[in-house]
Formats: structure tokens, C-alpha cells, sequence
């Protein structure tokens, strides 16, 4: 029979960057356009299926509003996983994200694996990048509606964290690193599934 293992995981991050979504997204394959802000914590649970094991993970989903940042300890303690979220549009968040790896480094279980995804992705990266023709005659065409016409298709324009930078950082602090899109679904499974093949078999 197939071996299975409960696995303890944590999200963490600011508000807003996503971490409900992504577990909505696991869980259900599902996404919210707008979810409410997660009060105190959420506890979902799914299961993982690897080659040679079944893993059930045990979701704590925690509030990142910063009144709330006192009650984390009760859910990183114990963890096995955690993935700590920031969105890719905004910088801030993977300053705090960096805060709440060094956290768990200092306080979580010493052998925790951890991720950071940076979420959002869908909008910097359209599935679809338009082609539009070039026309050569109508550049100066004096009816052209503002708006119509410049950087506003600009597929990087929302980007404010590389992901150059984000990996390298991953890296040196010994993290898995993943960009994701919790509307899409993009890399979202691929978070549980690499952390799960890093939890020990005993
Ligand atoms: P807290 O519970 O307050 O800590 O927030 P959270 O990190 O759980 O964020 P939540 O999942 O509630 O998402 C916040 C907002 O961002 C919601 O309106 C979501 O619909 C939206 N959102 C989440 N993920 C994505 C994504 O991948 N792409 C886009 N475009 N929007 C997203
Ligand atoms: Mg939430």
C-alpha cells in the first residue's frame, strides 16, 4: 500500500499578496477575484500525490494584516513547509517576505523547507502578447486617441520585484523559488509538489 505522511505547511506574507488565492487555487482550483482579507488564520487541507507516496497537507493560511503578526508563531511552530508569498508588482512585499524568511530561520523547526513564490505573475507576463501589425502611413494620424496607442500593452510594466533579483536571493538563503499566478494557476501546483519531494520519507 502507498505510504502517507501528514505534512504541517504555513503560508506567510503581506497582506493582499495572495496566499488565500494560491490555497484556493490548490485546493479547489479555484480563484476569487476579490477574496476577502483573511482574518486570524484558515486551516485547509489537500492531498499530494508524488511518484512514490501520497503526502496530506495540513494548511495553516495566516492573516498578513500586521495586527495579526503576533499570532504566527502558533502556526510556523511544528511546520514542516512554509511558503512565503510576495506579489511581483509591488517591492515592499518582498522586503517583507525577506523579514519572515530570517523569522522562520531564527524560530520555525530548523529542518522546515521553505518557498517563496512571488505571485501575481499574470500581470506582468499576458499568456497572449498581441501582435499588432505596424502600419507605416498612419504614425502621425492626428485622430489617434490617447491611450490607444503607447506603453499602455507594455508587457512589464507592472513589474517592480526581477525575478532575477528574487531568485538570486532564494538561492542564498536556501530557498525554493517559484513565480506564480494564483488566477492562472501558473506554477502554483509546482510549489507543493517540490516542497513535498524535500520531506523526508520516515
Ligand atoms: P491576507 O489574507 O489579508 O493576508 O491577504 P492574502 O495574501 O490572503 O491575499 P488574497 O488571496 O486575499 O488576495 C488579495 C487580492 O489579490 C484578491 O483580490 C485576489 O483576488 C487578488 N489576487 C490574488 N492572487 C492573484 C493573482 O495571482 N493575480 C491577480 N491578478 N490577482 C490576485
Ligand atoms: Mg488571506
Amino acid at each position: 500500500t502507498e505510504r502517507s505522511v501528514q505534512v504541517k505547511l504555513v503560508l506567510l506574507g503581506e497582506a493582499a499578496v495572495g496566499k488565500s488565492s494560491i490555497v484556493l487555487r490548490f485546493v479547489s482550483n479555484e480563484f476569487q477575484p476579490n477574496k476577502e482579507p483573511t482574518i486570524g488564520a484558515a486551516f485547509l487541507t489537500q492531498k499530494c500525490r508524488l511518484e512514490d507516496r501520497v503526502l496530506r497537507y495540513e494548511i495553516w493560511d495566516t492573516a498578513g494584516q500586521e495586527r495579526f503578526h503576533s499570532l504566527a508563531p502558533m502556526y510556523y511552530r511544528n511546520a514542516q513547509a512554509a511558503v512565503v508569498v510576495y506579489d511581483v508588482t509591488k517591492a515592499s512585499s518582498l522586503e517583507k517576505a525577506k523579514t519572515w524568511v530570517k523569522e522562520l530561520q531564527r524560530q520555525a523547526n530548523p529542518n522546515i523547507v521553505i518557498a517563496l513564490a512571488g505571485n501575481k505573475i499574470d500581470l506582468v507576463t499576458p499568456s497572449a502578447s498581441p501582435t499588432v501589425p505596424e502600419s507605416e502611413d498612419e504614425a502621425d494620424d492626428a485622430t489617434a486617441t490617447p491611450g490607444e496607442t503607447g506603453t499602455s500593452g507594455e508587457p512589464e510594466s507592472l513589474r517592480q520585484v526581477p525575478r532575477d533579483e528574487a531568485e538570486a536571493y532564494a538561492q542564498e538563503a536556501g530557498l525554493l523559488f517559484f513565480e506564480t499566478s494564483a488566477k492562472t494557476g501558473e506554477g502554483v501546483v509546482e510549489i507543493f509538489t517540490e516542497i513535498a519531494k524535500k520531506i523526508p520519507i520516515d
